[in-house]
């Protein structure tokens, strides 16, 4: 395992505590959910599952262990649509704004909680009209437009579990996740707005069905851009065709609590991507509960906004089944921040009157680039809690998020989670925590985590690796189709304990500041990209015979891609087959696992043994200015790496 190399943190002594005025009003401003969940955390989560869920039968076991495997709330039966949209409904509220959805050019939804119900029954309608059934999996491949979430309810609704593809994804991952799947159907659009433009996402499913994934039988296209693309005579099917006469009756499906609800594929230290299993019970009980605390919601008054996309586990757990849980309005945006200008998300926190913002570091670090200028053209006094997600946050960025977003008084809650664990697990609680700008401060009431070092042994203050020695209810079941993997991965090194892959340190007042992943996995703007997954696909392309791919620090997006290639036999190094390289590997993975710059060497430095020094890798990326598309073959890096191997022979 290697050293922790993002946010290694200086000293941090600054520390805000809850601004008086917003603790006295918070749903928590006390010790008393940790101080319950202390002395029985199965009571606890008993207790939350019962008063956030509304089930059809109660559940007769909290939780059964079988250590790594875990059932939360067996004998309970319940809907998690039923959960989302029906009881709402039923509550009279049903003219209630769920989705205040904002198009990038600037076309505007709003839709209620009784009118996102009909839809989701139509579609669910819709998927019973083409055969499917529960225990079934759909492939989700869409821009951040409502059918999105329509769709992934729907599905929940009758029992099949869905597969959201991030929309930036190429042919090759959607391939990879629906043979993974054995998905039976694709959802789509024909292309979603970004950067003022269409981007195509119905003729990449067309690339992905013509070269695998036989199980497709199905692709449902929503038309987004009229960008009119080719519709294969028996297999793909308009979305407003197929809901134009759909039934809006579907009642809702008793599912047991441990019943699969999705899978969401992520990276990991391996080519192959896990699917990473939720189930329904557990996983709706834990995001209910973080959604209410970790943002302190008044779902009466507030218009909540997470700024994610639904491809990650953070849209599925935070714009979806959360806020929806919880009768939330939420504001749900299709595009880019900086279209048609660097203010867009302060315009649309201006015009909703958003109370509570949820973003990413990188995202964050970008806003300060641009300029203090930007939100200060804006009323930003409607917001009241601010949360940042998806990779470490530095002291000065969380800063610039406290003052020139927060205005200096609202409460940040920097929340550590991961797609496996389904939902928050640490966070401050921002009526009673005193948090520290960087630290993601302590477990959530419910969760128990610990530092070991490289023996397991426990560290009191001080640098390890970040373990949770506790099973919880949104913890994932499993990888797809690999329990062994799902063993290996996360129980074999650390014995009872899940091992999350991050490095984290303990200071003296016992908070924890998470120092990025210790495994082969990068994290780029907040999204898991698994170097080895990157190597192959740049060996993949006919000029190149092996490749190493290391992180490297950067200021923007956290880590940069860096791959170092040795071309095969006669290739000549040029910064055009440089640049050829890193877009073949962009096409293969999609964009956003496209190396920032490839760096072009005769040789890689390897260790005695034949294992690539990757540490000296990165310590030589680290070292210079990186552009964008730099593609180097330069003699200065091979020198470089030849001393500094020399130096290391025996690391
Ligand atoms: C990192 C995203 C520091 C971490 C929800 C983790 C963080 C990985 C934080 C999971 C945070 C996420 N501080 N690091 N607040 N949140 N991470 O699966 O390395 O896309 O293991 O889930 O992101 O990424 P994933």
């Amino acid at each position: 395992m290697s050293e922790p190399t993002i946010g290694v943190f200086e000293v941090e002594d600054r520390s805000f505590p809850p601004p008086p005025a917003f603790a006295g009003a918070a749903l928590a401003n006390d010790r008393a959910l940790y101080d319950e969940a202390e002395i029985d955390y199965e009571a606890f989560w008993a207790r939350q599952a019962r008063e956030l869920l509304t089930w059809h039968k109660d559940f007769d076991t909290t939780l059964e262990w079988e250590l790594p495997f875990a059932k939360w709330f067996v004998g309970g039966q319940l809907n998690v649509t039923e959960n989302c949209l029906d009881r709402h409904v039923e509550a009279g509220r049903g003219d209630k704004v769920a989705y205040h959805w904002e198009g990038e050019p600037g076309d505007r939804v709003t839709i209620t909680y009784a009118e996102l119900l009909t839809e989701v029954k139509k579609f669910a309608n819709v998927l019973k009209d083409q055969g499917l059934e529960k225990g079934d999996r759909v492939a989700i491949y869409m821009p951040m437009i409502l059918e999105l979430p329509i769709a992934m309810l729907a599905c929940a609704r009758i029992g099949v579990a869905h597969s959201v593809i991030f929309g930036g994804f190429s042919a090759d991952a959607i391939v990879d996740r629906c043979v993974d799947a054995e998905a039976r159907l694709i959802v789509t659009a024909d292309a979603g707005y970004r950067r003022g433009a269409a981007a195509a996402l119905k003729p990449t499913v067309d690339e992905a069905l013509a070269s695998g994934a036989p199980s497709v039988e199905r692709v449902i296209v929503v038309n987004r851009c009229d960008t009119a693309p080719a519709m294969v005579e028996g297999r793909d099917l308009w979305w407003h065709d197929v809901m134009a006469n759909a039934s809006e009756d579907c009642p809702a499906e008793p599912m047991d609590s441990e019943q699969l609800l999705y899978l969401l594929y992520t990276s990991g230290t391996t080519a192959k991507p896990k699917g990473i299993m939720h189930t329904t019970g557990g996983y709706l009980a834990q995001v209910a509960f973080t959604h209410k605390y970790t943002f302190d919601i008044k779902p009466e008054t507030d218009v909540y906004w997470c700024a994610a996309d639904i491809g990650w586990v953070t849209g599925h757990s935070y714009i979806v089944y959360g806020p929806l849980t919880n009768g939330m309005t939420s504001v749900m945006y299709e595009g880019t921040p900086d279209t048609p200008g660097k203010d867009r998300l302060w315009d649309i926190v201006e015009r909703y009157g958003v109370t509570q913002l949820y973003t990413a570091p990188t995202a964050i670090r970008m806003f300060m680039k641009w300029g203090a200028q930007e939100p200060a053209k804006h009323d930003l006094s409607t917001l009241r809690v601010l949360g940042t997600v998806g990779e470490p946050i530095n002291p000065e960025a969380w800063m610039w998020y406290h003052e020139h977003i927060g205005g200096s008084s609202r409460p940040i809650v920097d929340t550590w989670w991961q797609t496996e664990t389904g939902g928050h697990m640490i966070s401050p609680l921002p009526g009673v925590t005193t948090t520290k700008p960087g630290s993601a401060c302590h477990p959530i009431p419910g969760v128990f985590a610990e530092l070991v070092d490289d023996a397991g042994n426990k560290v009191e203050v001080g640098g390890g690796y970040l373990t949770i020695t506790r099973p919880w209810p949104s913890m994932l079941r499993g990888i797809w189709g690999d329990p062994e993997r799902y063993r290996d991965t996360y129980w074999s090194t650390y014995e009872g304990k899940y091992f999350a892959g991050d490095g984290a340190k303990l200071d003296s007042d016992g908070y924890l500041w998470l120092l990025g992943r210790v495994d082969d996995v990068m994290n780029v703007s907040g999204h898991r990209i698994s170097t080895t997954e990157v190597e192959s696909a740049l060996v993949d392309h006919p000029a190149v015979a092996e490749a190493a791919v290391v992180g490297a620090t950067d200021e923007l997006t956290g880590q940069a891609i860096v791959g170092y290639v040795i071309l095969r036999g006669t290739h000549e190094a040029s910064d055009a087959l440089g640049n050829e390289i890193r877009e073949h590997v962009g096409l293969k993975l999609g964009k956003i696992a496209r190396p920032k710059t490839v760096i072009i060497v005769p040789d890689l430095p390897k260790t005695r043994s034949g294992k690539i020094m990757r540490r000296l890798l990165r310590d030589v990326a680290d070292g210079r200015v990186l552009g964008d598309t730099t593609t180097l073959a330069d003699p200065g890096v091979v020198a470089e790496i030849a001393n500094r191997a020399a130096e290391n022979d025996d690391d």
